[in-house]
Order: structure tokens, then C-alpha cells, then sequence
């Protein structure tokens, strides 16, 4: 299966940003035929972006969508916006939304129904926090994510999960080798006795402070499908260095 870059720009990048940073992944890119590119900048800039990659095969997605499909939601965008945009894909779930928006399991799991009804490709997100970790809880943790914010009925092909542990997010520290391993296997294990054969083949990204000097590694992990990238995703050399990171053996 296709390894999948995805780029998680969270709240940066103004328009003339945005611009240059994207037309600077265009002029550096080669598409290949084992790796996809996604970058999902913030809601702001999916106009600009669509028009700029009108004409490449880098998709185009978004960090979050509403659980409604419209009406009086001030402040929020559905998921019909986002199709609209051009967007193929949509982040749900990620730990920033999760801890500081304080988004439940329930809701995530609504906005992954709206979503997948509206032709979206959801990333759900999942990963556990350092004091679980530290309590040797990790493994419940996710697999709890995963009971409650992906439900039974979910369209598995438009489906990837990312594991992302909250502690290495933005942190600099990055989960080893050893860890990424145990938990892409156990979520695997997961969606296959869940899901059966569709739930094993579903692909599942690392997140979390993936950079050039470590991207070739993880993405060479059994059952690391891609990675989910933030900081290193907002410069197109370092974007492109974690991409090209795919094809070295
Ligand atoms: P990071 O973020 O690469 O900056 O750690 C990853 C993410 O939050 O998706």
C-alpha cells in the first residue's frame, strides 16, 4: 500500500505564506507512484490552496470539520464546505482538539459519520498522554479512543488512523523505534479483529516530531502506513525530506 505524507500546519501560515509555502513544495516535488502527499493547512487558506494544486496530484485536506452538515453552527464548517474546497481529506480527533477544545469520543465520532457521508476521507487521531504512558496505560488508552470515536459502521476505505502520542507532539521527543513498533502492531490487531480483513489493511500514520533525521526509520516500522507531520510540515525542504524519506531503504 501507498505510504501517505501528510502535512498538519495547525494554525499557521498567513495567505502570502501559505502561498510561497506551497508553491515551493510544487517546484521541489516528484510524484511517485509509492507515496501520496496531503498537506491540510488551516481553514483560511483551502481557497488559495485548491487553486494552487488544481494541477498537481498533492491532495488537499483539513484539521477539523463540524458534526453538523449545516445551519445555525456559528463559527463552525461542515464538512459540504470542505468538499466544496476541494479538500479529499479531513483530520478529526487530533490531541489539540481533544484536550484544550476538550472534544469528546461522541463527538469525534459524529463528526467522522458527517464527514464520511459527504465523500470525505477522515484521519482519525488518536494517542495517549505521558502520565498514561507512564502508568503502562497506553495501550488501553488508544484501544478506548478507538472503541468510542470510531463507530462500528465506519466506511473503511475512506478511513486512516494516526497514532500520535500526545507527549511527542511538538516536543522534539519522538517515541522509539521499539514504542511505534508495540502500538502500530496492537492497533493493527485492533481493526482486525474488529473490522476483519478490511480493518488490517487500514492504514495507520505515526505523528509526532517526525523530521528528516528520523522519517526514514519510522516509516520503515511494520504497520507505519505514513506520517502525520506538524512542525517539519511548515517548511517545504524538511516536508519534502520526510516524503523522499519513504523511498530510502
Ligand atoms: P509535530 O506535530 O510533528 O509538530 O510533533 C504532529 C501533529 O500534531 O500532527
Amino acid at each position: 500500500m501507498k505510504k501517505l505524507i501528510a502535512g498538519n500546519w495547525k494554525m499557521n501560515k498567513t495567505t502570502i505564506e501559505a502561498k510561497d509555502l506551497i508553491q515551493d513544495i510544487i517546484a521541489n516535488y516528484e510524484a511517485c507512484q509509492s507515496a501520496e502527499i496531503l498537506i491540510c493547512p488551516p481553514f483560511t487558506q483551502l481557497y488559495q490552496a485548491n487553486e494552487l494544486l488544481r494541477e498537481t496530484n498533492i491532495r488537499l485536506g483539513a484539521q477539523d470539520c463540524s458534526n453538523q452538515e449545516g445551519g445555525a453552527y456559528t463559527g463552525q464548517i461542515s464538512a459540504t464546505m470542505l468538499k466544496d474546497l476541494g479538500c479529499s481529506h479531513v483530520i478529526l480527533g487530533h490531541s489539540e482538539r481533544r484536550s484544550i477544545i476538550k472534544e469528546s469520543d461522541a463527538l469525534i465520532a459524529e463528526k467522522l459519520k458527517t464527514a464520511q457521508g459527504k465523500g470525505l476521507h477522515v484521519i482519525l487521531c488518536v494517542g495517549e498522554e505521558d502520565k498514561d504512558r507512564e502508568a503502562g496505560k497506553h495501550k488501553d488508552i488508544v484501544q478506548k479512543q478507538l472503541d468510542m470515536s470510531l463507530p462500528g459502521d465506519a466506511i473503511l476505505d475512506s478511513l486512516t488512523i494516526a497514532y500520535e502520542p500526545v507527549w511527542a507532539i511538538g516536543t522534539g521527543k519522538t517515541a522509539t523505534s521499539a514504542d511505534i513498533s508495540e502500538m502500530h502492531g496492537f492497533i493493527n490487531k485492533y481493526l482486525s479483529e474488529r473490522f476483519g480483513e478490511m480493518g488490517s489493511r487500514l492504514r495507520i500514520l505515526y505523528g509526532g516530531s517526525v523530521k528528516p533525521t528520523n522519517a526514514n526509520e519510522i516509516l520503515n516500522i511494520d504497520h507505519v502506513g505514513g506520517a502525520l507531520v506538524g512542525g517539519a510540515s511548515l517548511n517545504a525542504d524538511d516536508f519534502l525530506a520526510i516524503y523522499r524519506g519513504v523511498f530510502v531503504n
